[in-house]
């Protein structure tokens, strides 16, 4: 103990019953290895700077949750409960009047039918989904406030990741976004390696998430939460689809964390009876009400005063689920029954007439709900929970969550688009493309065939990448939205490091389709309009990836974003010039203004006929001075007089670059106000 104290360090165990020794080898000063011994054996490896020890120490106080009366109503459209119905809402209540008090060190187990409000309750004590939430929540005095999300953790039921990145990955990500400024990368890389240690999951630190197994993923999630070290952690059913081995080794890691002086809240289906057994209070919850609250060893003894005897050998966990789910009758019992206990538990001398009605002593097995006072909560380390103004709310700056993110987009992004099929489709599309233009001659009757080709080369590759665009989203929002409810990073930075990382990866194969293509069909010899012809090419690959990621954020069903992308599209491109030339004029008149893929076709016409190269004269159908001259030549400028030539090459640049800009920050406003259509969180 001496040696900790002396350097100023404060590990957080938070349980009295904790011995702790510090050993400080000497040597190295900025990463010093503590050993934590704690009373029954077990070891803990600490392996942070001194500062690193203290700033998670700091983040992790101890916390006490209580809730008073929570209630939760949501209006349901009539119709989807009742056709026939002439209302448009329908009130359900999700959770009626849910009390409790859950202190660090524990680990509360919430049970009870599915759909009884589990991660309703979960969702709402973690400051998630609060619309028509009534009643009190307390992080020991202090009321939820956004500000401590960073010392909540909440692991959802479903593992949400970028499955490509290896479990390492992931952690490091994670853990340099979210832990703070002041710990260095060391000692944030440093936390990284304890959680794999901790949780277990070094054998597959490397592989790719999608790899490796259903319980390992699990550790993986747990873990993603833990690395900030926070002060409380929910759980939604963390043990639904591990074997029973799996399942005691996670709890044997949140009775590790609980022994710290985490507050742990759980919900859990089926649990074995040791797990059972293992916990420290329950929540028994049917229709959203409370029909017991104690330690699970007295569950079986409370509802026996009730007459509900389980046979012996019976897994109480399972005769409690068969008990709430057998008939309704029973179930409204319950409720009642809990009611009644719990008021004769509060008010020691009750009438006559409610002690009547309970005959027992049931009320002996409950806990007490907390009384709702506020003079009654408890600040166990005496914290302000809630940062003074001039804190900032996130981590670590706008520039450094981009940096990160920048980086994972790219690695993302290069992962999904340097495949060798993408390298195969975009060489071998070059190669069949050259060999249809191959080597056009300057003459007259090439004039049609150019033009196709400028068509194409703006159609192809823009379809190709907003396509890409629009399934960007809706892929990654969930994963978004689940980091950002835990406070991970700005919106802003998220999607400028995308939007950086992304351009580059998504320009390499049109790029290499057009060095071979253009060359082979032999457009212009001037490198400075190869040049050109590139960077309208990729101003317009990059305005169909904007409008592309914008119908994937603004409209929430996939398939409707995908009708609507065909569409527009085809739309577009039929008003482009190239498939009609006289269209209707009151569809021509603004129509042709709208589409993109009509400025840099356009621009690439003129280009393409620029330079002074002659051209060979042939029948004059295209061209007017070789009418009566069929062996003459003309400039190639001349032959734009067959096109509609509008604007010119710069001002056709500016209306994609300005389309470019309208559409990427429409995506951004998109996403950000476009809420996630499920609704639950
Ligand atoms: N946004 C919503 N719209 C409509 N119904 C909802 C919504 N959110 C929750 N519910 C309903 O509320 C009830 C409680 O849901 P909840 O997800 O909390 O159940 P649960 O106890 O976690 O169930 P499970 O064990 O199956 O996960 C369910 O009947 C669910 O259908
Ligand atoms: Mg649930």
């Amino acid at each position: 103990m001496p040696p900790l104290q002396d350097n100023n360090v404060q590990v957080n165990t938070g349980v009295d019953n904790v011995d702790l020794q510090g050993t400080m080898p000497s040597g190295d000063k900025t990463h010093t290895k503590y050993i934590i011994e704690m009373r029954g054996g077990d070891t803990v490896q600490v392996q942070l700077s001194v500062d690193g020890a203290q700033a998670l120490a700091e983040l992790s106080p101890r916390i006490t949750v209580t809730f008073h009366n929570v209630s939760k109503v949501i209006n349901v459209p009539a119709k989807m409960i009742d056709p026939s119905s002439k209302k448009r809402f329908i009130e359900r209540k999700l959770l009626d009047q849910v009390s409790g008090q859950i202190h660090p060190g524990q680990i509360v187990a919430l049970m009870g039918p599915s759909g009884c409000g589990k991660t309703t309750l979960l969702n709402t004590l973690a400051g998630r989904a609060l619309s028509g939430v009534t009643g009190d929540i307390w992080f020991n005095n202090q009321r939820y406030d956004k500000s401590m999300k960073r010392k909540l953790a909440y692991v959802l039921q479903q593992d949400i990741f970028f499955e490509q990145l290896t479990v390492k990955q992931q952690l490091t990500y994670t853990a340099l976004l979210r832990l703070p400024n002041h710990l260095s990368k060391q000692d944030k890389l440093a936390q990284v390696e304890q959680i794999i240690d901790q949780l277990r999951i070094r054998k597959c630190a490397n592989t790719p998430i999608m790899l490796i197994s259903g319980g390992e993923k699990k550790r993986v999630n747990i873990g993603t939460e833990l690395l900030t070290n926070p002060s409380v952690i929910f759980l939604d059913e963390p043990t639904s689809g591990l074997d029973s081995t799996s399942a005691v080794a996670l709890m044997d890691v949140l009775r590790d964390l609980a022994i710290q002086g985490k507050t742990i809240i759980t919900s859990i289906h089926q649990p074995s009876s040791q797990i059972f057994q293992s916990f420290d209070q329950l929540i028994l919850l049917a229709d959203g009400k409370t029909i017991f609250m104690g330690k699970p060893s007295d569950a079986l003894l409370y509802f026996a005063t009730m007459g509900h005897r389980s046979p012996p050998q019976y897994n109480p966990a399972d005769y409690v689920m068969d008990l709430v789910n057998q008939d309704m009758t029973i179930r409204e019992q319950l409720k009642d029954a809990y009611l009644t206990n719990k008021l004769v538990g509060h008010v020691k001398s009750v009438s006559n007439q409610v002690q009547s009605q309970t005959s027992t002593n049931a009320h002996q097995y409950l806990i007490p709900e907390p009384s709702g006072h506020e003079a009654d909560l408890t600040n166990p380390d005496n914290v302000n929970l809630i940062p003074t103004k001039h804190e900032s709310k996130w981590p670590i700056g706008f520039l450094p969550q981009m940096m990160i993110l920048f980086k994972r987009a790219f690695v993302l992004t290069g992962r999904s688009q340097f495949t060798i099929l993408n390298f195969v489709q975009a060489l071998g599309l070059a190669v069949v493309s050259g060999l249809c233009w191959l080597r056009m001659e300057f003459a007259e009757n090439t004039i049609p065939d150019r033009s196709s080709f400028m068509f194409f080369l703006m159609t192809f590759w823009p379809l190709h990448t907003m396509m890409h665009g629009l399934l960007s989203f809706p892929f990654e929002r969930v994963i978004i939205e689940k980091e950002r409810a835990s406070g991970s990073y700005r919106l802003s930075s998220y999607f400028a490091a995308k939007s950086l990382a992304e351009a580059p990866v998504k320009l390499v194969l049109p790029t290499l389709f057009l060095i071979i293509a253009y060359w082979m069909a032999n457009i212009n010899s001037n490198f400075g309009i190869f040049l050109a012809v590139l960077a309208f090419q990729l101003m317009a690959v990059l305005v169909a990836e904007s409008l592309g990621l914008l119908l994937g954020a603004a409209l929430k069903n996939l398939q409707h974003a995908i009708t609507v992308a065909t569409v527009l599209l085809m739309s577009l491109m039929l008003v482009g010039g190239f498939f009609v030339r006289n269209l209707p004029h009151w569809l021509g008149v603004w129509g042709k203004w709208l589409s993109f893929f009509k400025y840099a076709y356009n621009a690439c016409l003129q280009l393409q006929f620029k330079g002074g190269q002659i051209y060979q004269c042939v029948d004059g159908s295209y061209v007017s001075s070789c009418r009566n001259n069929p062996n003459g030549t003309f400039m190639s400028h001349e032959a734009l007089e067959f096109f509609d030539s509008g604007i010119s090459i710069g001002f056709n640049f500016l209306v994609l670059f300005g389309m470019f800009v309208v559409f990427r920050t429409l995506a951004y406003l998109s996403l950000r106000f476009v809420k996630n259509h499920s609704g639950r969180s």
